[in-house]
């Protein structure tokens, strides 16, 4: 025990004490002290900072434990652009960004650069500022000049040092690097929310992204992030590092994990023979790589190379191939989905891809398995990049034996035995049954989702059950669930009972962009739903809306357009709504969002822009109430033309239509009050 008189002494004795295991543990990767010394001397550092509230600073380790919820992110603008980087998918591509430097920098072909390289960790980009060597404000990467405020939840990361430690000190500095969740921390995660029945995370970068964009930081803290640090942004009060070596080498002595597996590499030659060997082994480390960075070492040849666009030319990220496996299809299975979508899953023998095990892959459609002759009882190989669901590439024909069977789509659905009809120049077969029970579920499902209603606890396995149960026909059940209902369940106690009660009436207050999300309507995405809620501001607005407005909205097409109205004309969906509204959901209007400062001009778009992209822009057109359109004519009103622009520009010029310059537009948004955004 130390000083029991002193609390001021005890307080600073507490911080060294926590802040130095954190430094074993995460930095140095030799702990210290045991959790249950860590979490004592944490317990004991609240208890005296809750008495004595002048004790307690901004960089006490009690910011670890998290902060009250917030209700929404603060934007912060970076200091110094956060920038990203190109890629280089192969061994030629490597060469070629060595044969750039070489030349930009005069340099003869067959000098070899120094390089540093290190892994490129498949995290979140954050920034993290440091004034007077206490830490200010964690920001994430954004658009790359400004991104979101996320100090309280950074805090609770325990990799990150509250302060920095030890020289050369700056006045203020922003620390880059990457936020990302170990193997182990991710398998822990998703184990916790399948007992809970929540929705599992696809792959430790989204369980990352989810836990720093949390409102209420005590669930990030319980979620145990890491942090490897790798750049600097804005840096005042000291000299500059004068290489990526040596800036690395001041994040270590500053506090921050840095990866071990940075290493100085002269000449392309040997950079090309690191990734090759890279690729081979990125399964070994406890957590995920997409690739290797590869940046020029000498910081005043950095700076003499510069940055073309939004990524620096002395730095790039070589991406690894995708991993394919070869296994065996043991079956085909067809599920049904949300929109009665029936769609072919190849069953297969389980093997490890990248760290995950596979014994599912899509074959996407009929067309799909045309195409790549997949039969019953073939040799495949799959492939698994990055976040998407494993897919077949190829089938090793060689391997056939004779005893394949061929892939034939069920002319009934396998859920409920109605018709599966594949309407003329589709490639999606469907089953025509609105009621089809595994529909029904999946509606329900989506409904529940985080993009959607986020109803904490909802994953699939309850909606499962409670539709199993007869409790759950359709969405707005769920709001008339009662105690007595859920209690009987298996698994269920009165706390995630409650729990779950608590989640589903605190839905009911949601965005509207959320709540036509969650009807399920086909066609209608995340953005489009964001569209279609500014555009209409209201669900009344929007379900009144007529073909002619909906092909109005920017993003909508005649598709879209078609299907929301059929949605909406169907008596089932328009119950299901009202009783939604009566059970009390409760959509937040949105104040439309319609000008009409551009209303009767039109505007085309041609060449390369830099700045925004054409659909960006032509949204922004639209929603100002003017019009885009792919040709020019004597009717445009003006043509903006970005670099090569071609045959548009001469035709504009031919009709003498007005041509404004990319800048020039800008400047013409601004004047309405569009602030065209830098989008990374
Ligand atoms: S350097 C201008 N180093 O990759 C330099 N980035 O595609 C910018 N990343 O946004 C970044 N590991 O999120 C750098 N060792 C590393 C990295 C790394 C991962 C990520 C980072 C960045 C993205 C660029």
């Amino acid at each position: 025990m130390g000083d029991q008189t002193n609390p001021a002494k005890r307080v600073q004795q507490l911080k060294q004490l926590l802040e130095s295991a954190n430094i074993a543990y995460y930095v140095d990767d030799a702990p210290t002290i045991s959790d249950a010394e860590y979490d004592a001397a944490m317990y004991e550092l609240i208890q005296l900072e809750e008495l004595h509230p002048n004790l307690k600073s901004p960089d006490s380790p009690t910011c670890r434990v998290g902060a009250p919820p917030a209700t929404a992110f603060e934007p912060a603008s970076h200091r110094v652009p956060m920038l990203s980087l190109d890629n280089a998918f192969n061994d030629e591509e490597l060469r070629a960004f060595d044969g750039r430097v070489k030349r930009v920098l005069e340099m003869d072909a067959e000098a070899e650069i120094d390089y540093t390289v290190e892994l490129k960790i498949d995290g979140l980009a954050m920034s993290l500022s440091y004034q007077n060597e206490q830490l200010i404000s964690a920001v994430t990467r954004g658009d790359g000049s400004t991104g979101e405020l996320i100090t309280d939840n950074i805090r609770t990361v325990r990799a990150i040092p509250l302060a920095l430690m030890g020289l050369p000190l700056p006045t203020f500095v922003e620390v880059r690097g990457e936020v990302y969740m170990s193997h182990q921390e991710f398998a822990r995660i998703n184990a916790l929310r399948e007992q809970n029945g929540e929705a599992t995370f696809a792959n430790p970068r989204n369980a990352a992204a989810g836990s720093v964009r949390q409102l209420d930081s005590r669930i990030t803290a319980d979620r145990r992030l890491s942090f490897f640090g790798y750049a600097l942004g804005a840096c005042e009060g000291m000299p500059q590092p004068t290489s990526q070596w040596q800036l690395l080498q001041i994040l270590k002595t500053w506090g921050f994990p840095v990866n071990p597996h940075a290493k100085r590499l002269q000449g392309i030659e040997a950079v090309i023979a690191h990734c090759t060997e890279w690729a081979e082994k990125r399964d070994s480390l406890g957590y995920d790589i997409d690739g290797i960075v590869v940046k020029v070492n000498n910081l005043a040849l950095q700076q003499q190379l510069g940055s073309v666009a939004r990524s620096p030319r002395w730095a790039i990220a070589y991406k690894f191939p995708a991993q394919q496996v070869k296994t065996l299809v043991l079956d085909v299975k067809w599920q049904v989905g949300r929109t009665g979508a029936v769609t072919p899953v190849a069953v297969m023998e389980s093997v490890n891809v990248g760290g995950v095990n596979v014994k599912s892959a899509t074959l996407h459609n009929e067309d799909e398995i045309a195409r790549k002759g997949v039969m019953i009882g073939d040799w495949v190989m799959i492939q698994r990049a990055g976040d998407v669901i494993p897919e077949v590439v190829s089938v090793l024909t060689d391997l056939r034996t004779g005893e394949e069977q061929p892939v034939i789509r069920p002319v009934q659905c396998p859920e409920c035995g109605a018709e599966v009809e594949r309407p003329e120049g589709e490639t999606i077969a469907r089953c025509v049954n609105l009621q089809c029970p595994a529909q029904v579920v999946e509606r329900v499902i989506h409904f529940c989702s985080r993009d959607a209603m986020d109803i904490e606890g909802l994953g699939d396995k309850i909606p499962r059950m409670l539709f199993e149960q007869g409790l759950v026909k359709d969405p707005s059940d769920l709001y008339n669930l009662t105690m007595e209902q859920l209690l009987p369940l298996e698994g269920f106690k009165q706390k995630l009972a409650e729990k779950l009660s608590g989640a589903i009436q605190a839905s009911k207050s949601v965005a509207l962009n959320r709540l036509i999300f969650a009807l399920g309507i086909r066609q209608v995405g995340q953005k489009a739903a964001q569209t279609l809620a500014k555009q209409f501001g209201s669900l009344d607005a929007f379900m009144l809306a007529t073909e002619v407005q909906l092909l109005e909205v920017p993003d909508v097409g005649p598709a879209t357009a078609k299907e929301i109205v059929e949605f909406f004309e169907r008596e089932g969906n328009r119950e299901v709504i009202r009783k939604l509204l009566e059970a009390g959901v409760n959509p937040e209007e949105m104040e439309a969002n319609r000008s009409d400062a551009l209303a009767g001009q039109t505007f085309v778009f041609t060449g390369a822009l830099q700045s925004f992209t054409r659909e960006k822009a032509e949204e922004l057109v639209q929603q100002m109430g003017g019009k885009a359109s792919g040709s020019v004519s004597k009717k445009t009103s003006h043509v903006v033309a970005g670099e090569n622009a071609g045959s548009k520009l001469t035709k504009a010029q031919q009709l003498g239509v007005s041509v404004l310059t990319e800048q020039q537009f800008t400047e013409l948004m601004r004047e309405i009050g569009v602030e065209m955004v830098d989008e990374g």
